[in-house]
């Protein structure tokens, strides 16, 4: 069996550079099919659960020894191929003075979302390493916790995603006011983007500086965009932060929906293009080309189980992949709450044993 006792024992041998998940990155040869989860961080875990009655997610988010202890749950109960720092896309939007809370039912609310022009211009550029000082610390912490075994990932969202939140105050459903910022008001939308994009090359690079062994750039809700829409309001912003990052690490670019964007998102950049579960993995690759490494597809609906569909599912997903270097698997999208464990630990035995090279 791949993943088993042997497999725990050579994974300790793994330098740096040379574990399965950043080779995978670079489109190296792995003697498996690398395995992380977007969210395999959670209220899916219990411990998550019992961490979350004493603590607001802020909280959690701002005190690195709790960051760094729910970012190390997944890999201790799973052995997942990589971890990824607990935080959220949003946290750097608060030093740039646009404050939010979490309600339980409509997640993240800006009480004053960005909708004016002097708005734009009040928002500050913010110095990561001093301002986001609490998760350059968590970042660190897990670093010395992993001792080099399991490769850690940082991630911001894109300028996309964050300026919806921005403008729509929350989440939406039709990005009016986004595209209506867009469209009736396009000086204030470059400048936004352009704000976003310089403090987004800061906030990843401070990671890197801080531990950080691979990016992801979560563009989670640009898949609403028409492509012409994104060549001239995306594209450009999405490319200066990928081009303005450290060439040391590789960087994941994510999208869900993206379908209609996959071409547009690879020449924007990335050494790896993140897919949802909207599009066969195999003609997401050939689209895109064989010259980046792919990351995904699962629905996360399917890890509900039961478990002959993830088996089915998860192989499914592999036999597109043809065990071709540059294939790190994932969920399309982030775990659903209701995950039972045992199913994701299911998945990702499921994943290395189908993959090992035999
Ligand atoms: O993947 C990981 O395990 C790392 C942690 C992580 C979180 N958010 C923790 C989180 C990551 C990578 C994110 C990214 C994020 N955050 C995105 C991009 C990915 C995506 O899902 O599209 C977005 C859009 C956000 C914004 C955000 N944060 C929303 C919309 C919500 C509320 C929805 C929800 O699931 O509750 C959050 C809260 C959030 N971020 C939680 C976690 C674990 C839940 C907090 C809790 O109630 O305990």
């Amino acid at each position: 069996m791949n993943n088993g006792q042997s497999n725990a024992n050579s994974r300790s041998a793994y330098g740096e550079h040379s574990s399965p998940f950043l080779k995978a990155c670079r489109r190296e040869p792995t003697p498996y099919t690398p395995i992380w989860l977007m969210r395999q961080a959670g209220r899916y875990q219990k411990e998550y659960r019992a961490l979350r009655k004493k603590y607001s997610f802020i909280e959690m988010c701002k005190t690195p020894e709790l960051a760094a202890k729910v970012t190390l749950l997944p890999v201790e109960q799973f052995k997942v191929d990589a971890a990824i720092i607990f935080a959220d896309i949003l946290l750097p939007l608060e030093p740039m003075g646009v404050g939010f809370t979490f309600s339980k039912k409509e997640g993240p609310v800006f009480p004053h979302p960005v909708r004016e022009v002097n708005q734009v211009e009040k928002l500050r550029v913010i110095e990561p390493e001093e301002e986001l000082s609490f998760l350059m610390e968590a970042i660190r912490i897990v670093r010395r916790e992993l001792e080099g075994k399991t490769p850690l990932i940082g991630f911001a969202g894109a300028p996309f995603t964050l300026a919806s939140y921005l403008i729509e105050g929350g989440h939406s459903k039709d990005y009016v006011l986004t595209k209506g910022v867009m469209y009736q008001n396009p000086g204030m939308w470059h400048s936004l983007m352009e704000k976003i994009s310089e403090v987004l090359i800061r906030y990843l690079n401070a990671q890197v500086r801080a531990g950080a062994e691979a990016l992801q750039l979560f563009d989670s809700w640009v898949g609403c965009l028409s492509p012409s829409d994104y060549d001239t309001y995306v594209f450009p912003y999405s490319k200066k932060v990928i081009g303005g990052v450290s060439k040391e690490v590789p960087l994941i670019h994510f999208a869900t929906m993206s379908c209609g964007l996959l071409e547009r998102m690879k020449r924007a950049g990335g050494d790896v293009i993140g897919v949802d579960w909207r599009i066969d993995l195999g003609e997401a690759w050939s689209r895109i080309g064989f010259d980046v490494a792919i990351q995904g597809n699962l629905d996360p609906t399917v890890l509900l189980g039961p478990s002959e569909v993830i088996e089915r599912e998860a192989c499914r997903i592999l036999e597109k992949a043809q065990r071709r270097p540059g294939h790190i698997f994932n969920l399309g999208h982030g775990i659903l709450p209701r995950t039972p464990v045992e199913n994701v630990a299911l998945l990702v035995e499921t994943v290395h044993r189908y993959s090992q090279t035999k």
